[in-house]
């Protein structure tokens, strides 16, 4: 018998072919390629609209001009900013997940779009990639278990996640040639796992292709990547869109489950999925089938999306800007917020005992929304620190704010960023004059990325020359307040969409200020916003250290919320924050930021994984976090359940003051494995909130997947019998309870 779903299902591929029997060549080559910067074309004789996309994760992108990387000046555009994927990741929330989720999608809707272009989910190989405020995790279970839920909350609204950049998208550098050699193992084990979860469990409508090569064959055009996994393997029947300008060559476009091509040209006929395929199909080169199996899956996902059927008027419109939005983001900031140091108890401060409160440093009062690259937004508004704090403090304290460093002046995002920039050579060119030649790119790629080098230095100088008056004034007020909060760390001039960051140092030489403040503030409580990890060399010295991702529009009130107390952070890391980047794995092996080719030469041992094998410690582990209370972790039992499944039960208590949330995490470390494995895996967590003196037991069920491997000669997963370690712990370094379980 037949589910209603597969009747559904079978019905939908009927009418499906009955609007393709409709359907000159034209018209179907008009669907699979962009006919606007961020739309496809549409087929109005059939009722077949063109698919409106836009970026990105933090919120739903302004609207540019159809054909040019220009904004289009409206002022019905502003939308609600949500904390980035990173920030996200904190929270180790699957329910914060969704509902980002949630709030994208509805506002994505709002905005009338079909297709929301995120979440991005690329594993972090490297502290240094620019695009890592965008990405979420370092470990594939964490970002899988995200992502799950995020896409669902997406597409509750009829409106497409598009999950991306499928795969490996782990460097800036040469972002459109650089081809990654990565084994097969790795692929599977840690780079796979997340879009396999989101396709197969999140079913996601839509998936990107990635810019970068993956062993040899660009992602947009890689039969391996895309036929054999995620449509043979995973059984992906959505639609695949290729990142902007992704496809190179229209025969192996054609011949390959890449849906629909978009770019950043504006000469949209000439898209290799345009004219150049309607002249390959007229010489016989190319079959209309192929053309035929892309348009399939575009209508597919417009039947899903109500966009097209019998159930159009039942679309869901979505909304943007609802105040509820705001509620469900200012929660995520407040749970992604990651208290890295508390000594003495320093934090919370007590608000009404401070009459007078220093703020020092930039990121007390800059905001973020409008940088980053495609995932920029025009925020309705960004409460930044320095007003999260004042408005939590009020009128009756006295509230003194110090830049404490120099900031360089950049060019406008929108004249800056990578797409705009493609763009650059072209200026005063008609279109249909393109230089559209790889090498020209990647040799325009290459003196960009000189000339920003040279600029760093210039900036250096200036930084030079401007910072010791502003040092000094800050720290002479340093030495009269209640409380001094320094608000520092990073910024979309290096976390930031095709660039890497050229070292894992605070620029502006921070480094220097916040030990000179500690010298005359012993109770200096250091604050960090930042889209990847830096460096802490003054670490040992500093009492309290709080760190932020990019949080969305509501961080200033998240980060005063969590100074004083109002809120007990819980955010734990979600990557690990390195003591060194010559401590990093890339940064051994040198496999990171070259052009032309890098090889991941340390394989599944990346992030925590590389830093437990060589048995480095770094500032601050993976899963790391504190709380402004205490909680005890006791009484581990493993029971063995069917099909090789493990029950795993711990109790944990609130023994602190305070009401907290604690992510309880699950790792497996197999005790004698037949190959070489990681020492540990995170399989599992959960994250529970407890008033003080409360206790409650936790339970987990591991799969017989969650302790398998891949093995490369069965080109399968195995799990091995045997013993195994659960470790059950607060953080990847700080395991408090451990049990074996044994697989038959
Ligand atoms: C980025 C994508 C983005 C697309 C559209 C590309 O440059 O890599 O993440 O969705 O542009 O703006």
């Amino acid at each position: 018998m037949r589910t209603e779903t597969e009747r559904n299902a079978k019905k939908t591929e009927k009418e499906i072919e009955k609007l393709l029997g409709k359907m000159t060549l034209d018209e179907k080559i008009a669907m699979i390629h962009g006919a606007g910067l961020f739309r496809s074309g549409g087929v109005e004789r059939l009722g077949i609209p063109p698919l409106v996309t836009s970026d990105g994760p933090m919120g739903v992108r302004a609207e540019f001009m159809d054909d040019r990387w220009i904004p289009a000046g409206n002022n019905d555009d502003s939308v609600s900013y949500l904390p980035s994927n990173s920030a996200l990741a904190s929270t180790w929330s699957p329910y914060c997940a969704y509902e980002m989720g949630r709030v994208l999608g509805a506002e994505a809707r709002g905005r009338g779009k079909d297709v929301i272009l995120a979440p991005g989910i690329n594993i972090k190989r490297s502290p240094l990639c620019g695009r890592n405020f965008e990405y979420m995790s370092e470990d594939p279970k964490l970002t899988a278990t995200l992502a799950v839920p995020f896409v669902k909350g997406v597409q509750h609204n009829d409106v497409a996640a598009c999950v991306k950049h499928f795969a490996a998208n782990v460097q800036e550098t040469d972002r459109l040639m650089v081809d990654e050699e990565i084994d097969v193992r790795t692929l599977y084990e840690l780079y796979f796992p997340a879009f396999k979860a989101a396709v197969q469990e999140g079913n996601a409508y839509s998936v990107m292709g990635a810019y970068n090569k993956v062993n040899g064959v660009h992602c947009c055009e890689n039969k391996n990547l895309l036929d054999l996994v995620l449509r043979g393997e995973w059984g992906f029947d959505g639609v695949v869109i290729s990142d902007w300008g992704g496809i190179h060559k229209t025969k192996e476009a054609a011949a390959c489950s890449i849906d629909l091509e978009m770019s950043v040209f504006p000469d949209f006929d000439e898209y290799k999925l345009a004219n150049p395929l309607k002249e390959a199909i007229a010489k016989g080169e190319i079959s209309e089938e192929a053309v035929d199996c892309k348009v399939r899956n575009i209508l597919r996902m417009m039947f899903r999306l109500k966009m097209i059927g019998k159930h159009r008027d039942e679309r869901r419109a979505g909304t943007y800007n609802a105040s509820s939005h705001r509620q469900v983001i200012l929660k995520t900031a407040e749970e992604s917020m990651i208290l890295l140091k508390n000594e003495q108890r320093l934090l919370p401060l007590n608000a009404a005992k401070i009459k007078k409160l220093v703020v020092i440093g930039q990121n007390a009062v800059k905001t973020h929304s409008d940088g980053g690259g495609s995932a920029e937004i025009k925020a309705l508004y960004e409460i930044c620190p320095l007003m999260g704090l004042k408005r939590y403090l009020g009128g009756n304290v006295q509230v003194e704010y110090y830049k404490g460093y120099h900031v360089p002046e950049k060019p406008k995002m929108y004249d800056h960023n990578w797409q705009a920039d493609s763009l650059d050579d072209l200026k005063g060119t008609n279109i249909g004059q393109l230089v559209r030649d790889e090498e020209h790119m990647q040799e325009m790629h290459r003196r960009q990325a000189e000339e920003r080098l040279a600029q760093l230095e210039k900036e250096k100088a200036e930084i030079r020359e401007k910072n010791p008056a502003l040092f000094a004034q800050a720290v002479e007020a340093a030495k009269d307040a209640d409380a001094v909060i320094f608000v520092g760390g990073l910024n979309h001039d290096s976390d930031s969409e095709g660039i890497d960051r050229v070292d894992m140092k605070l620029p502006y030489e921070q480094d220097m200020l916040i030990e000179e403040l500690l010298k005359v503030r012993k109770d200096l409580i250091v604050t960090l916003i930042g889209g990847s990890p830096v460096e802490m060399p003054w670490r040992d010295k500093a009492q309290a250290i709080l760190w932020s991702y990019y949080a969305g529009m509501e961080t200033g009130t998240a980060f005063a919320q969590i100074i004083f107390g109002s809120v007990n952070p819980s955010g734990k890391l979600a990557e690990t924050f390195p003591a060194s980047y010559a401590d990093c794995a890339d940064a051994k092996n040198g496999q990171f930021g070259l052009w032309g080719r890098i090889k991941l030469e340390e394989g599944l041992y990346c992030g925590y994984r590389h830093f437990d094998r060589q048995r480095i410690k770094p500032a601050f582990c993976f899963g790391h976090g504190l709380s402004y209370t205490d909680f005890a972790y006791s009484g581990l039992t493993l029971k063995a359940e069917k099909g090789r499944a493990v029950k795993v039960s711990f109790t944990v208590k609130n023994t602190g003051k305070r009401i907290g949330a604690e992510t309880a995490q699950v790792y497996v470390a197999p005790v004698a494995p037949r190959v070489d494995r990681p020492d540990k895996e995170l399989k599992a967590y959960t994250k529970v909130e407890l008033a003080p003196g409360r206790s409650t037991k936790a339970t987990i069920t591991l799969k017989q997947e969650d302790f398998a491997y891949f093995d490369e000669t069965l080109h399968d997963f195995v799990t091995d019998a045997g013993d195994y370690e659960i470790l059950v712990g607060a953080s990847s370094g700080d395991i408090r309870l451990k049990g074996i379980a044994t697989l038959a």
